[in-house]
């Protein structure tokens, strides 16, 4: 292994990282991680760290889980890869016989992808070509929501509406139709002074009457809509009740609009449920899974469609209506092997709903933050919880952006022993599943401490 040292010399000059300004980090370097266990994560100078924000959310069952790291060990030995077009293999069957004992049965064609975004991409070209399979070719937009992220390729980035990440790349992307997001922390009919788990906002979902008007007026030329299902999560971790939900599927549904849930984060138990459409009782078109599907060992990703999709591209091979989409690592065995594994525990574990007491902790912990005047909405959905963090709140005074509170925040926990990595002003914890009441403890008295320090500091 690389010393420390040599790692650094190697990233400084080489290695270009993700949502980086490189700069930021003139003079100070990347932190070395070296090794992770449960929920903490280990540096080359032995300093250890919470980490809360589970490796990009991809995380659910701690880091190096033992039973998921042997049956990686064991695939090895028996098969890396095998071109998947003409071919398939027996780990990616009992992978998927196992995923669709979670999902709702009308779920039941699986596509591989390898990240988040590619399953987006399938989603939507897929649900595209549905409508120019069946002769109906003006239905070529979507619909989607202000703040939606929902990856970094050129097709998600359409269907996106945070203007930091999007905003630029406007000329090469294709024209969506967008909605008012349904977030409840800004919403100005909310009755309770935080959103805490939105049951006391109080409103009546007004929120839904501009997506109904966008599907109505342009139900003739609309492929889909595509939404985070409860939460949006790159956005802000931006709350919204299940009745939108309801009433968007009822809606889609009676003027031919297809629905895809982007479930990329909130997938594999996060939000407190396996799948957050199952809080909703509703049931999409098309669902888009990757980041826990591996329990955050491997890439792998499934887009999952109903018979109905499939069929209206399966045909003789002159009628063209294949889908010609794939990816080079489509349904590695060695993801499915991670895969298979995750579920088994998952199921065994009956994970996330046996670990009830750690979610009421965490709840009761994030509720306490509101006797800080610094801290203006809270809220959380199952192992996600999210804080804005104002100058005042009875003043209601933000920082500056020049100010950079979360890069403040971001850089005090790492010398805390924790790794708070804020959405701009907003402190987020997306915690894995094994969380325990003690980890919460200590993750809370140091986030406390980062914060006063954070906002006091000029
Ligand atoms: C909802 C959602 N969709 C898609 C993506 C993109 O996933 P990936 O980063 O694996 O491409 C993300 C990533 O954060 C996400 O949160």
């Amino acid at each position: 292994m690389y010393s420390k040292k040599k790692t650094i010399e190697i990233d400084r000059v080489h290695i270009w990282h993700p949502f980086t300004q490189m700069k930021d980090f003139e003079n100070t370097d990347h932190k070395v991680i070296v090794r992770g266990e449960g929920i903490k994560l280990f540096d080359a100078d032995g300093n250890e760290y919470y980490d809360t924000v589970s490796s990009w959310w991809t995380n659910t069952l701690g880091h190096c889980n033992r039973d998921i790291g042997n049956a990686v060990k064991k695939q090895l030995d028996t098969l890396e890869h095998v071109i998947f077009a003409g071919f398939t293999h027996p780990f990616a069957a009992e992978f998927i016989d196992l995923l669709k004992g979670f999902l709702h049965p009308s779920l039941s064609k699986y596509f591989f992808s390898d990240n988040g975004s590619t399953a987006v991409e399938v989603a939507l070209k897929m649900s595209f070509q549905y409508w120019q399979n069946l002769g109906k070719k003006e239905k070529t937009r979507f619909i989607m929501l202000d703040n939606a992220y929902h990856g970094d390729t050129i097709g998600a980035v359409s269907v996106g509406g945070v203007s930091m990440y999007h905003k630029l790349y406007k000329p090469l992307m294709f024209e969506s139709i967008k909605v008012k997001s349904p977030d409840c922390s800004t919403c100005h009919l909310r009755k309770s002074e935080f959103t805490f788990d939105t049951s006391g906002c109080g409103c009546n979902i007004e929120c839904f009457k501009e997506m109904e008007k966008a599907i109505k007026d342009n139900s003739g030329i609309t492929a889909a809509v595509i939404v985070e299902p409860l939460l949006q999560g790159a956005g802000g971790m931006l709350l919204y009740k299940k009745e939108y939900l309801q009433l968007l599927e009822k809606t889609a549904k009676e003027n031919d609009v297809l629905v895809i849930y982007d479930e990329v984060a909130t997938g594999f138990g996060r939000t407190g449920s396996m799948f957050a459409y199952q809080q909703a009782g509703t049931v999409p078109d098309i669902i888009c899974l990757s980041k826990g599907i591996t329990a955050g060992f491997m890439p792998l990703a499934v887009t999952v469609s109903t018979d109905n999709i499939y069929n209206a591209f399966y045909d003789d091979y002159f009628s063209h209506k294949t889908f010609f989409h794939g990816h080079s690592y489509t349904g590695n065995p060695l993801a499915c092997a991670a895969g298979i594994e995750n579920l088994k525990i998952l199921k065994k574990e009956n994970l996330p709903y046996s670990n009830k007491t750690a979610l009421e902790c965490f709840h009761s912990k994030l509720k306490k933050l509101s006797k800080y005047d610094f801290i203006n909405d809270i809220r959380y959905i199952g192992f996600i919880g999210a804080i804005d963090v104002v100058k005042s709140r009875k003043e209601k005074t933000l920082f500056e952006q020049k100010e950079r509170i979360g890069k403040k925040i971001y850089e005090i926990s790492l010398k805390n022993g924790l790794i708070l990595r804020p959405l701009g002003d907003t402190v987020y914890f997306f915690l894995p599943l094994i969380v325990t009441d003690k980890d919460i403890d200590e993750i809370f008295k140091k986030t406390e401490d980062v914060l006063l320090r954070a906002v006091t500091i000029k």
